[in-house]
This record gives structure tokens, C-alpha cells and sequence, in this order.
């Protein structure tokens, strides 16, 4: 599909947010809505900013993700305006308007001075601003992010436009290309470093630009589930790696996790056995069905794996009974995803934004809701060894139900993570992350 293409499905996207935001405003009393896009926080008694994020509220509307200060202003039954910050500025290079054919579906006028910017809403009426507060002026502070309107916003959100399922296809394309690389430099020996930057220069994205840090971890450094080192020099002997790494397009994110074992063996053939459980939830991301089950779902196949490896003595329901799972799977299956990765509305029941409560026992769970066509989720299964909670296990009444020489033999690989990003439809669910690997491979 060409960018033009992709941008006639943005303009329906666009009639989608706004229709997603007359009803919000007109059910919270609002008149109009004033986005600031967010600017970075400078250091602490320095002049250098840390890097910059879009306010996700921003980038839902307009794929301006690299301009900090800009606003968006819509009002009910006009076009929505983009002010696009344009400082008189020699130090850095100030930002030059968008000219893709996107732009025809916004009025988009050039602001070198926000502090004039109020003129644009002073006859709006009741205006929402949403944004980070320090972003917005002292005398606005009571109708700053008004809850009630972020969450019927956040609730919609849920639900994914043609055009932002293309983007996060896109997203998915662009990290599948960036395994490929990782993968290739972990089998030439490269450290957690090397795999990083080979990453990067794969995605053609830099750091800051990923939708969340990389996690690239080899043997033990596995078993941390957000790992945040980049080591400069490979372990020896090197036995496995897992990496969780996406990519963003137009704003959109990708979150994708591969383990890789360096030779054959009792860990790769547990890569494999989860593989093929990862597959089978997959295939339960179905409209109308409840996400809690599909988390509860994973906790008995990943408890007939560790079974049929030979770690546990319990399987499938029994298993997830005893606590047994939990303790090498200690995470939810999977999150909503999107504009952030850990997209926002996860447990809501509903527009006002009931909870909708998370299985007893299950702590970590980001993702509650029913599942329907537009939804995207992660799914996420895992199989870890670390130490605190083999620890717990073996301190309690879970001890007799795990062969601990074979936790011994297994835990040097750290653990295994597999991720995709999947689709609900109205049919069969869409694999974006499989289908993205299948045509890198092509
Ligand atoms: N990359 C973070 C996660 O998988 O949730
Ligand atoms: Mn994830
Ligand atoms: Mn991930």
C-alpha cells in the first residue's frame, strides 16, 4: 500500500476520532478539546533535555511524533487545526510543516510563538485541555485532563481504524526486519550491545524513537523480565538469547519477543514446545471472548509444557491450582497495544470506566476486557527461572511439585519469552507478527 493510500485511510481514522470526541465532550459537558503534543523536561541544573515523547492523545489524531509544543484544537462540526510549532530558532532546527497529502484533511497553521496560541480557542466555549499539566497555564488547571473525558477516550481507544491497523502492520514489518539482524549478530558471537545497535540500524530508528527500550538478554540476564543492561562483551559460553524489541510507525508500536537457544538441546526444545503453545493462544484472540480466559488458558498449556519437560509433576488446571504456574510465569499474557505499548483502558469494563477485575492470584494482569474486531493484544507467554520466586516455591507447599534438578540444569538459559501482536476480527484473528516474519523471509 502506498503512503497516499495509507493517508485516504487516515482520513477515515480522522472521522473516527472525531466522532469518537463529539460524543465524549458532549457527555462530559465539554464544547471543544485543545491537545498540546507535550514537551521533553529539561535536566536537572543542565540545559539538555531528556528525550522526547508524544503526548499519545497528540499523535492519535495527527502522525506528528518529533515536534514537540504543537497543539491540536477541534471543535465540534469544524475541521481540527494543527498548530505547528516553528520556533525563530538558530541553535536547533526548527521543524518544517508536513506537506504528505494527510494534511489536506487538517487546518494546519504554522505557530512560532505558543503563548499566542489561546486565541485560537478564546471562542470555543468550555474547552478540555489534555496534555501534560506543566504544559498548560496555572489558570487552566481545572479543566486539564478531566477524567471522565479521558476515559471515555481511553476506552474507545481499544478499538483500532483500518488506517492504525495498517500502521501497526508497518510497525510489525519494521521489527521483524530488526530480529533478523539481532538473530544474525547473536549467532556471530556479538554482545548484548552489538545485537542492540544492529537492531536499530535495521529499523533504521534510533534509540529514542523505539516504543520502549530493548530488552536484549543472554543467558541469566533472561530471567529479568525488563532487563535494561546493554553488556559490552559476550558471556562464555553463550546458551541462549531472548529479545524483546518493536519498532514504531507513524506512531504506532510493534512489541515483539523471540528466544533463540545457540546449540540443540533441553532449552531449545522447550523454545519449540512453547512455540507451538504461543501458536494455539493465538488462536484464541476471538470476538467474544473474555481476555481473562485466554490468560487463564495460557496458565494450563504453559503448565502442560513445563510438564512435559520434566519441571513440574503437575500439568494443565492442576498446575495452575497449586500456584505452580506462577512460578515460572509470572506476568499476564498480554496487554492491549497501540499508540503506547502498553496501551491505556486495559482493565475497563465499560465507557465510564468500571473495572473490570483481574483473576484473583493474578496480579499482573494489564488486560481485562472482552475481546472484539479492532482490538489488538499482545500474547505473551513465558517460561522463566529466577531466583526470588524458585525461591518462594521451594520455601512452601509448591516444592513437591517441581523436579528441582531439572530447574537446576536449566536455569543457566535464564528463560523464554515468545510475543506477537495479534488482531481480533470478526473471523479468524490476524497475526501482524507472524505474518511480518513470513514476508521478511520471503
Ligand atoms: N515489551 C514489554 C512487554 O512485552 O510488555
Ligand atoms: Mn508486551
Ligand atoms: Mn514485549
Amino acid at each position: 500500500m502506498s503512503e497516499d493510500s495509507l493517508d485516504r485511510l487516515y482520513v477515515q481514522h480522522l472521522q473516527t476520532q472525531m466522532r469518537r470526541a463529539d460524543q465524549a465532550l458532549a457527555a462530559t459537558g465539554f464544547d471543544a478539546l485543545v491537545i498540546h503534543a507535550g514537551c521533553p523536561p529539561t535536566q536537572f541544573l543542565d540545559d539538555q533535555d531528556y528525550p522526547y515523547k508524544v503526548n499519545p492523545h497528540f499523535k492519535a489524531w495527527v502522525p506528528v511524533t518529533d515536534n514537540p509544543r504543537c497543539l491540536l484544537v477541534y471543535s465540534p462540526g469544524a475541521r481540527p487545526r494543527v498548530l505547528f510549532y516553528q520556533p525563530n530558532d538558530f541553535w536547533h532546527k526548527p521543524a518544517s510543516p508536513p506537506q504528505a497529502s494527510w494534511t489536506a484533511a487538517v487546518d494546519l497553521t504554522v505557530m512560532a510563538d505558543p503563548s499566542k496560541a489561546g486565541a485560537h480557542w478564546a471562542n470555543l466555549g468550555r474547552v478540555a485541555m489534555i496534555g501534560p499539566r506543566e504544559c498548560f497555564e496555572e489558570s487552566e488547571a481545572e479543566r486539564i485532563n478531566p477524567p471522565d473525558l479521558l476515559t471515555r477516550l481511553h476506552y474507545d481507544r481499544a478499538v483500532k481504524t483500518t488506517y492504525e491497523l495498517e500502521c501497526m502492520r508497518r510497525a510489525n514489518t519494521l521489527g521483524a526486519r530488526g530480529h533478523a539482524a539481532a538473530l544474525a549478530a547473536f549467532r556471530r558471537g556479538a554482545c548484548e550491545y552489538e545485537v542492540h545497535m544492529r537492531y536499530l540500524e535495521a529499523c533504521v530508528q534510533r534509540e529514542e524513537e523505539m516504543p520502549y527500550n530493548n530488552i536484549v538478554a543472554y543467558n541469566e540476564h533472561a530471567a529479568v523480565l525488563h532487563y535494561q543492561n546493554l553488556e559490552r562483551s559476550a558471556p562464555a559460553p553463550l546458551r541462549s538469547f531472548l529479545i524483546d524489541a518493536g519498532a514504531q510507525y507513524r506512531g504506532y508500536a510493534s512489541d515483539i519477543t523471540r528466544t533463540h537457544a545457540a546449540a540443540p538441546g533441553m532449552f531449545a526444545d522447550l523454545i519449540d514446545a512453547l512455540d507451538e503453545a504461543q501458536l494455539s493462544l493465538c488462536g484464541e484472540i476471538l470476538a467474544g471472548r473474555d481476555y481473562r480466559e485466554v490468560h487463564l488458558s495460557a496458565h494450563r498449556v504453559v503448565g502442560d509444557v513445563l510438564h512435559a519437560a520434566g519441571l513440574t509433576k503437575l500439568a494443565g488446571q492442576a498446575a495452575l491450582e497449586m500456584g505452580v504456574t506462577t512460578v515460572f510465569f509470572p506476568h499476564g499474557i498480554g496487554h492491549l497495544l497501540g499508540l503506547q505499548v502498553h496501551d491505556v483502558g486495559g482493565v475497563m469494563g465499560d465507557l465510564h470506566g468500571h473495572e473490570r477485575k483481574r483473576p484473583e492470584g493474578h496480579p499482573y494482569l494489564r488486560l481485562t476486557r472482552m475481546l472484539e474486531p479492532g482490538v489488538v493484544v499482545t500474547v505473551e507467554p513465558g517460561i522463566y527461572f529466577i531466583d526470588s520466586l524458585l525461591a518462594a516455591a521451594h520455601a512452601d507447599a509448591r516444592r513437591a511439585h517441581i523436579d528441582w534438578s531439572v530447574v537446576e540444569r536449566l536455569r543457566p538459559f535464564g528463560g523464554i519469552r515468545i510475543e506477537d501482536n495479534v488482531a481480533t476480527t470478526a473471523s479468524q484473528p490476524e497475526n501482524l507478527t507472524r505474518e511480518a516474519f513470513s514476508r521478511a523471509a520471503a
